[in-house]
């Protein structure tokens, strides 16, 4: 199986997928791809009637993980299987196809096989996608049975009309795996914990001219500022991009991107309407000082002065702490060479911050142009977190985790 796509929408997702006896079952299989592709990761239950219309086999290779119908995993030697585990393990119980005897099942409470049991254990929302005959569909107590199930919080994702297995043709066929997908992406979206959270965000290097052809700049690739704006969009942020120039294809999702070449045109994007915004996060490398003059044409080789004077160009992150008002919540970041503990900590008050990445390119793996980083964080009280080097992608999960903590503490 291929590699989830880097703007996976389900990335880091856990979701157990409940099979049950309808044919709408063979679609199941694709649907536990769908949902990898997207970057969850899936495990599955089914109930003895499921089955009857296609094989745990199937389903446990594409997913690379036992399938569970039953509660004892082997009958000769007494081991049972921890539905209560299963049950906590996931981030959502999607059942689908549910039946209409699997819908009645979850109203009375029953725990007749497997996959009821883990039904009543899970703590996680509960999704199903009924899969049934249109006059099943329509008759009343599976209606009343999914407007309880739609009371108790139950997401219900609507069976489409179309050509039916009985050759009726009416409500009551499951959506397509791809639509499907579709609908728990939104769903996840609309309970995304940053959700209506306006970020600004700058990423990637700037470059200063001292010329039409050369400039000032640093090796910044930007990596770990888009790896950080694709993981806030996951989790539901409105995210406002401002970027140096960097290689590289703007998250799927993000609202909007401001291209950028110097830190004072930066400077001038990164001020605009910043009182709006509810976060403020600096991963850019900006150049610290720019060229007193920049020529407008190409300075030939005689032409080329022996010491070229500089000057400060405009601290953004520091401009953004002065303004800082308390509904918003300012990070940055230190790139240092050394072990940097005292000059982040310097930055963290200095520049009025609520917390401090620190990354050292003394690290083998961590800093420029790599696809992996360690760091460590430091809050406004003085306390470090400190994490094992990691791909960049699952470096942004952590710090977007550590932002939910700031945002609820
Ligand atoms: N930063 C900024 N504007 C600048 C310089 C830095 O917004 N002109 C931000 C960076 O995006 C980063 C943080 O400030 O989040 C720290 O940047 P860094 O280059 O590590 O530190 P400096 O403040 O430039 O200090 P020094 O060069 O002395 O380490």
């Amino acid at each position: 199986m291929g590699s989830p796509a880097p703007s996976a929408s389900l990335h880091g997702k856990r979701i157990l997928l409940g099979v049950t006896g309808s044919i709408a079952a063979y679609k199941s299989a694709v649907l536990a791809r769908e949902l990898q592709r997207r970057g969850a990761t899936v495990r599955v239950v089914m109930t003895p009637g499921a089955i009857d219309f296609i094989t745990p086999l199937t389903l446990a290779t594409l997913t690379d993980h036992p399938v569970y119908s039953d509660f004892t995993e082997n009958k000769d030697s007494g081991e049972w299987t921890n539905h209560v585990e299963l049950g906590l393990w996931g981030d959502v119980f999607l059942v689908a196809p549910a039946t209409a005897n699997t819908l009645s099942a979850f109203v009375q409470g029953s725990c007749d096989n497997f996959l009821q049991a883990v039904h009543l254990s899970s703590r996680c929302p509960i999704c199903v996608a009924p899969a049934m005959d249109l006059d099943m569909f329509a008759h009343g107590a599976t209606q009343s049975n999914l407007a309880r199930l739609a009371e108790r919080g139950v997401g219900i994702i609507e069976p489409e009309s179309g050509l039916l297995a009985s050759g009726l043709e009416g409500k009551g066929r499951m959506l397509e795996p791809e639509a499907i997908a579709d609908w728990l992406e939104l769903w996840f979206h609309d309970r995304a914990p940053l959700k209506g959270q306006k970020i600004l965000l700058t990423a990637g290097p700037t470059q200063e001219p001292i010329d039409s052809v050369r400039f000032i700049g640093n090796h910044s690739s930007g990596k770990m500022g888009y790896a950080l704006a694709t993981a806030l969009v996951q989790h539901g942020a409105e995210v406002h991009l401002i970027s140096g120039p960097v290689q590289l294809k703007v998250p799927a999702g993000v609202a909007s991107v401001t291209n950028v070449q110097t830190a004072q045109e930066m400077m001038a994007a990164a001020s605009e309407n910043f009182n709006t915004y509810d976060i403020a996060i600096a991963t850019a490398a900006v150049a610290d000082a720019r060229p007193k003059h920049s020529a407008a044409a190409k300075l030939h080789r005689n032409e080329l002065p022996s010491a070229i004077a500089l000057e400060p160009t405009p601290d953004i992150l520091a401009h953004w702490g002065q303004q800082k008002a308390a509904h918003q919540t300012v990070i940055g970041f230190a790139l240092e060479t050394d072990d940097g503990v005292a000059s982040a900590m310097g930055k963290l008050k200095r520049k009025n911050l609520d917390f401090i990445v620190l990354n050292s390119t003394a690290v083998k793996g961590a800093g420029f142009g790599t696809d992996t980083n360690q760091i460590s964080i430091f809050d406004s009280d003085g306390k470090a977190h400190k994490f094992e080097l990691k791909s960049k992608t699952e470096v942004a999960h952590d710090i977007v985790q550590h932002l939910l903590n700031h945002l609820t503490t």
